[in-house]
């Protein structure tokens, strides 16, 4: 089978390598790709990025299965475009993407089926989000209603940040229209984790658990980035709260996804809050996380193609996803400067001589030289039958992968 790959992140090519693994995984095209599966087994990178030209790609190559890994071309509609030409694509549609692309569409949805969330409201007028702040109790949450590359969600701690808050999404117009509409939204006090799940629209089988790790610094300080690091499972994703979880969140979700009739068919992923009050949905992303992803497929014992197959065939019923009985430890290593400015072109060395896995992110082949291109540049990745292990394995690997100016998190795992 020839699969086309779109996307060039970590978690693209923690997608590659997976796929790759499979017997039935003949070639990957990964379009664009990156400096990681320009080398990854069967891989191959076209720099085509445009989905035109994509579906015109696949046409042409007789690509059999069509993989999206970011959220953009979901949201542009690229599924609704490859199966009116009769191709075999795995992901949302364009009205189902809506999930993760519209902030309001979401929760309207999660309200309406019954899905626990947030207390919210929603304006497209500055004067009645000022007003309406007057009288909520703080801190209080604020979010872009489109899609900001992460950067949408501002926790304010009162009014005069929030009100400033307004000011740069609604009038400012910092994110270029996602701004424009927001949510406002109750303060949930708890711990984060992330179920990545796989549904044909019949069923929806999650994934082993996760837990990333957003701010930039140890000990959970500094801004938000895309993901510092991730572990599996999440510690604190007991049976409790699994069970919470299916009753409270996953079965309302599917429920709806019925009802309105979406044509879902790839990931849904469940961004949680696990608080005293119980387990509530925070958002739904139509893909994996990064770096959850190299996280979780680290310890898939399944064939991934197989398993994405079954679900574009509607055949997830009954299936049983296989996990390696234990844990897996991802470690991002960012460029200095990241979130905020940093320098690129920067030489890589050490990522073969690791034990695990290195998977690369914002990393290029250049005449055969992986150079920096990106923020968060690569992650080092390997399980073990403890968490300890699994972390202990990563941190050494990262020790033998150097760049100017590397810079990660030295306690990916540690529980606060
Ligand atoms: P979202 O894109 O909606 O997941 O928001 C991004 C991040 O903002 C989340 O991962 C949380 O860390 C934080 N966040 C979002 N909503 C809330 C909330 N209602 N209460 C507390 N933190 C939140
Ligand atoms: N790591 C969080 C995300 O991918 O949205």
């Amino acid at each position: 089978m020839k699969i086309l790959l779109i996307g060039s992140g970590g978690r693209e090519h923690a997608l590659a390598w997976k796929l790759a693994q499979s017997s039935a995984v003949e070639k990957i095209y990964c379009a664009p790709g990156n400096g990681g599966t320009a080398v990854e087994a069967k891989c191959e990178n076209i720099n085509i990025d445009d989905i035109d030209e994509q579906l015109k790609f696949a046409q042409e190559n007789n690509i059999e299965l069509t993989v999206v890994g970011p959220e953009a071309p979901l949201v542009d509609g690229i599924v609704d475009k490859f199966k009116a030409a009769g191709l075999k694509i795995f992901g949302p549609s364009a009205v189902a993407a809506q999930l993760e692309g519209s902030k309001s569409f979401s929760k309207d949805f999660m309200k309406k089926y019954g899905v626990k969330t947030a207390e919210y409201a929603v304006f497209t007028d500055r004067d009645e989000a000022l007003k309406y702040l007057e009288t909520c109790s703080y801190p209080i949450v604020i979010k872009a209603d489109g899609l900001a590359a992460g950067k949408g969600v501002v926790i304010s701690e009162d009014y005069s940040n929030a009100a400033q808050t307004i000011e740069d999404f609604m009038v400012s117009d910092i994110f270029k229209g996602s701004g424009k509409k927001v949510v406002i939204e109750e303060f949930l006090d708890g711990v984060e984790a992330s179920i990545l799940s796989i549904t044909d629209g019949n069923v929806i089988i999650p994934f082993i658990s996760s837990k990333d790790h957003k701010q930039i610094f140890d000990k959970n300080q500094g801004p938000n980035t895309g993901g510092m690091g991730a572990i599996c499972p999440n510690p604190y994703c007991t049976e409790e709260v699994l069970e919470k979880f299916e009753k409270g969140i996953l079965e309302p979700t599917l429920k709806g996804i019925q009802e309105e009739n979406m044509d879902y068919i790839g990931i849904i992923f469940f961004g949680l809050m696990i608080t005293k009050k119980g387990v509530y949905a925070l958002e739904y992303n139509v893909r994996m996380g990064d770096p959850e992803t190299q996280a979780v497929l680290t310890l898939m014992e399944s064939d991934l193609s197989d398993l994405i197959l079954a679900a574009v065939d509607k055949k997830l019923s009954n299936y049983e996803v296989k996990w390696f009985d234990g844990h897996s430890c991802c470690i991002v290593a960012a460029s200095e400067g990241y979130p905020g400015k940093y320098q690129t072109g920067l030489n890589i060395a050490g990522v073969d001589s690791v034990d695990g896995k290195v998977f690369i992110a914002g990393a290029v082949l250049e005449d055969g030289v992986l150079k920096t291109a990106g923020g968060r540049v690569l992650a080092a990745v390997n399980k073990g039958t403890t968490l300890e292990e699994a972390i202990e394995k990563s941190y050494k690997d990262m020790e033998k992968v150097k760049f100017s100016g590397i810079y990660y998190r030295k306690d990916i795992g540690t529980i606060y």
